[in-house]
């Protein structure tokens, strides 16, 4: 193990860890996987650089931090069944730009793939552990994934916003289309891409969930953990009064945030943990073509739930039809 170095993943990030010298040699070894798991655990943000940028190796990595979960949508194209089903590919091909829709303009850019703050399956009950990241076609510039800590941003925040958020609950939809984002907006968009569509049907059939704005480590930190994408209102304040406090919270989240940003190598894995981390991207110029392979580490927090209980196919939502330019 005299081969793997950690490092700090910044001076200034009170979170995150840069590891290099994982590889197929000692990814079997016990000692160094119970090193990572506990590394994990207090850092929240794992880079592991100079990886062989191998699907194979994304895989044996992800599971060393818990079983992997298959993702919970139909619409969620997967990578190659053959080696995991839950393998999901994020794909943006040049060819698709002929038109605007699914950009976004962020900062006076008009971008593809962005992302805002977010954390994964928020529409789900079920909470996965932690999500690994594999760039597989990097954009020349831009593109990079941003990672911000759930506890930093508890910490920063006016204990007077904390106490009236404290015991609230945020309700989250499937339809994560942030043309529909209703809270915390940054930016512009032009229109839903038609391949969303699939997306749609899934989510007239599906409940919403519901999970806490704050909630308590089982090593007692405290997490600030929501976020505007695919939320839909606070849980027994859908009304003027919970709609301007999650906007207010999300507007103070953006100011306390101290995020760390990376810049992809294909060589790079990037695992964060989902109960604690947020993340976004921050989207690349449509000429570039980007494609990124996620695993998904089980393991929830126990905290989410569907709205009054229900499972999935139990409702029949109505559902705000694609929102093509014309
Ligand atoms: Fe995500």
């Amino acid at each position: 193990m005299a081969d793997v170095k950690i490092r700090e993943l910044g001076p200034e990030l009170s979170f995150g860890s840069r590891v290099t010298g994982m590889s197929w040699d000692n990814i079997e070894d016990e000692d160094l996987r119970q090193q990572m798991r506990e590394l994990f655990i207090e850092r929240g943000v794992i880079v592991f650089e100079d990886m062989e940028p191998s699907p194979t190796l994304q895989v044996e990595l992800s599971k060393i931090f818990g079983p992997l979960k298959d993702h919970p949508t139909k619409s969620t194209p997967r990578a190659d069944p053959s080696l995991d089903p839950g393998i999901i590919d994020m794909e943006h091909k040049r060819d698709d730009m002929a038109h605007d829709h699914g950009l976004t303009e962020v900062n006076g850019k008009k971008v593809h793939s962005f992302i805002p703050w977010h954390f994964d399956h928020t529409y789900n009950d079920e909470l996965n552990y932690a999500g690994v990241l594999r760039a597989v076609v990097v954009a020349p510039e831009a593109g990079r994934t941003g990672f911000a800590d759930g506890i930093q941003i508890f910490n920063a925040l006016d204990p007077e916003l904390i106490r009236r958020i404290e015991d609230l609950s945020v309700l989250y939809t499937l339809d994560v289309r942030i043309t529909q984002m209703k809270y915390g907006r940054y930016f512009k968009t032009f229109g839903d891409m038609p391949a969303q569509a699939g997306l749609i049907a899934e989510a007239a059939i599906f409940p919403r969930a519901i999970h806490p704005m704050i909630w308590t480590r089982p090593t007692g930190e405290r997490v600030a953990h929501f976020c505007g994408f695919s939320a839909e209102g606070v849980e027994l304040h859908e009304d003027p009064e919970g709609d301007a406090l999650i906007e207010e919270a999300l507007q103070k989240m953006y100011k306390a945030i101290k995020p760390y940003w990376h810049q992809w190598k294909t060589t790079d894995m990037v695992i964060w943990d989902n109960h604690r981390v947020l993340h976004s991207v921050e989207g690349c110029d449509p000429k570039y073509p980007r494609r990124m392979h996620r695993t998904t580490v089980k393991g929830d927090y126990d905290l989410g739930r569907f709205e009054h209980g229900k499972k999935v196919g139990e409702v029949q939502r109505e559902i705000t039809p694609l929102a093509l330019p014309a």
